[in-house]
């Protein structure tokens, strides 16, 4: 990522926050619509999960200026998802999901720009917690 990208995904990380519950709300309604087989794998109060989600991306969102920072949590989270029952498929409607509740919260500030940032930033964060979840033994 440049940047560019980087401040533009802090920038309009910002602009989320505020509506963080909602968001999430959106973003897990999205997800479940578009693969109702991972509705299942949740199994605890979906209002904690929405703000545990919502912290860890504002974790990742401010450590994208220095990777190396968030790289060992981003590690750890991928091997628990592989407990959760997480497969390297739902990352992509993961961030399919992600970028749509991004558009609906911004508007017109979901610019081309910024949701190709995003897309760059949710690679590095999936493809890291992948990475760490195919290194755990079967
Ligand atoms: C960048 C991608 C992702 C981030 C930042 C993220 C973030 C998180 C966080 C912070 C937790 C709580 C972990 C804990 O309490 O120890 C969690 C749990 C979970 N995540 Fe993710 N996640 C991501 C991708 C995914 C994907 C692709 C799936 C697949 C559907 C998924 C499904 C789950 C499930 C099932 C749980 C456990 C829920 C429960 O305990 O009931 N996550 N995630």
């Amino acid at each position: 990522m440049t940047p560019a990208q980087v401040k533009l995904v802090q920038d309009s990380w910002k602009k989320v926050l505020p509506i963080a519950d909602t968001a999430a709300e959106m973003f897990y309604s999205k997800l479940f619509a578009m693969d109702p087989a991972v509705k299942p794998l949740f199994k605890g109060d979906m209002k904690a999960q929405g703000r545990k989600l919502t912290g860890m991306l504002s974790t990742a969102v401010n450590g994208l200026t220095r990777l190396e920072t968030i790289v060992p949590a981003a590690q750890d989270l991928g091997r628990k998802h592989v407990k959760y029952g997480v497969k390297d498929a739902h990352y992509d409607t993961v961030g399919a999901a992600l970028l749509w509740t991004l558009e609906q919260g911004l508007g017109d500030a979901f610019t081309a720009e910024v949701k190709t940032a995003w897309a760059s930033a949710y690679g590095i964060l999936a493809k890291t917690m992948k990475d760490a979840a195919a290194a755990v033994p079967a």
